[in-house]
């Protein structure tokens, strides 16, 4: 009698449990709740595009997004006086109606930023007011139109050397060292309650993290709003050690700020130069012994990727409330940027989901430490 009466209940349970997709993968969303958000970059062919395989499982793993390329200043201020907010538009509109997190990259930056911004119409130089206006203009109008929307904002990204010296950009020659300074009191005039970061590569380093500590030391005495500090997250299968990311994350702890795991993806590629530097305007000629996964990553690299993942996790969590989020750059390994750098036409493998949409050996590994860290 009792088992008549349940096998119903038991049919009827199962059968929900399969509508509403239980049994999927977990979400690492979920897994990190309490410790951070869980990001990816965005292409805009992602948002404008068809492949609902990838909006899925952007929906169901994420909840923090950031722009590949929407909000750079070349394709959101491409010419003086004129603004392409579309691409930018439909991500904020993305991330609010799936309520995600939604980051701004970049406002001032060396790389995919326009020559007429130093210039005046003959071509020269223009002078330092010239270019504090014209920076101010672009950080109002951006900041400001996403102002409540965008969460936080890498207001200047890779102003370092690997020496922890200043980059000789144009921002520092015709600005002077006050450019970042400015930079991040604009973004604050645009939207107080943003948070605001500091965003660079190789700061698990310590030449370069010297160089930062400086910096953001300086900008604090100054009362210069600067809320965090990203660390881009290019890394490769030796580099940086875990214990350099611990290093890096308490540092930074120590004065104050988060930390955001900003770019993360691991390249399990073979290495075409010796620099660490994720500089994107690197560029080395295709040889066969640099791309030798053509057909698939074998199993022991699969292996030793989803260890190096574990134990970069493990790294982020080592200090509770510190890192507030961890963004990949991209979703699956078909979208990563490491296919065409530092070597152009290459089948890269850095990401936790493979090319068919499916969670790889590092997910599972990923998720493990969320149990157990
Ligand atoms: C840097 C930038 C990113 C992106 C990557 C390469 O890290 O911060 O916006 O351009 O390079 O894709």
């Amino acid at each position: 009698m009792k088992k008549n009466l349940l096998s119903p209940v038991i049919l009827i349970l199962f059968g929900g449990l399969l509508a509403t997709g239980v049994h999927a993968q977990p979400a690492l969303k979920d897994a990190f709740k309490d410790d951070f958000l869980i990001g990816t970059a965005l292409r805009d062919s992602q948002l404008t595009g068809e492949n609902t395989n990838e909006m899925a499982l952007i929906q169901a793993q994420f909840n923090a997004i950031s722009p590949d390329n929407a909000l750079k200043w070349k394709p959101v201020h491409p010419e003086p006086g004129r603004f392409n907010f579309a691409p930018a538009d439909r991500y904020v509109e993305f991330g609010v109606k799936n309520h995600m997190f939604i980051v701004g990259h970049t406002l001032v930056w060396h790389d995919q930023t326009p020559s007429w911004v130093f210039q005046d119409d003959k071509g020269n130089p223009v002078d330092r007011d010239t270019l504090l206006a014209r920076m101010r203009e672009h950080i109002l109008t951006v900041v400001g139109r996403y102002k409540g929307k965008i969460g936080g904002w890498d207001v200047v990204n890779e102003a370092l050397n690997e020496d922890g010296t200043l980059r000789q950009s144009p921002w520092l020659k015709i600005i002077g060292e006050d450019y970042i300074a400015k930079a991040f009191e604009y973004a604050h005039e645009a939207d107080p309650k943003a948070q605001l970061n500091y965003n660079d590569f190789s700061l698990e380093n310590a030449p370069k993290r010297e160089g930062a500590i400086k910096l953001i030391k300086k900008l604090q005495a100054q009362g210069v709003p600067i809320t965090g500090v990203g660390l881009e997250g290019h890394y490769k299968m030796g580099w940086p050690a875990p214990a350099q990311v611990e290093a890096a994350i308490d540092d930074f702890a120590k004065l104050g700020v988060k930390v955001a795991i900003t770019e993360l993806d691991v390249d399990v590629l073979p290495a075409a130069t010796q620099s660490q530097a994720a500089e994107v305007s690197m560029n080395f000629a295709l040889r066969a012994e640099l791309n030798p996964y053509t057909t698939g990553l074998p199993d022991s690299v699969q292996q030793a990727l989803a260890k190096r993942y574990a134990d970069l996790f493990t790294a982020f969590l080592k200090q509770p409330g510190v890192v507030n989020r961890v963004t990949f750059w991209g979703v699956t390994d078909a979208d990563s940027w490491l296919n065409n750098w530092p070597v152009r036409g290459r089948t890269a493998y850095p990401l936790l989901f493979n090319r068919d949409y499916q969670p790889k050996p590092a997910f599972e590994a990923v998720l493990k430490v969320a149990q157990h860290p």
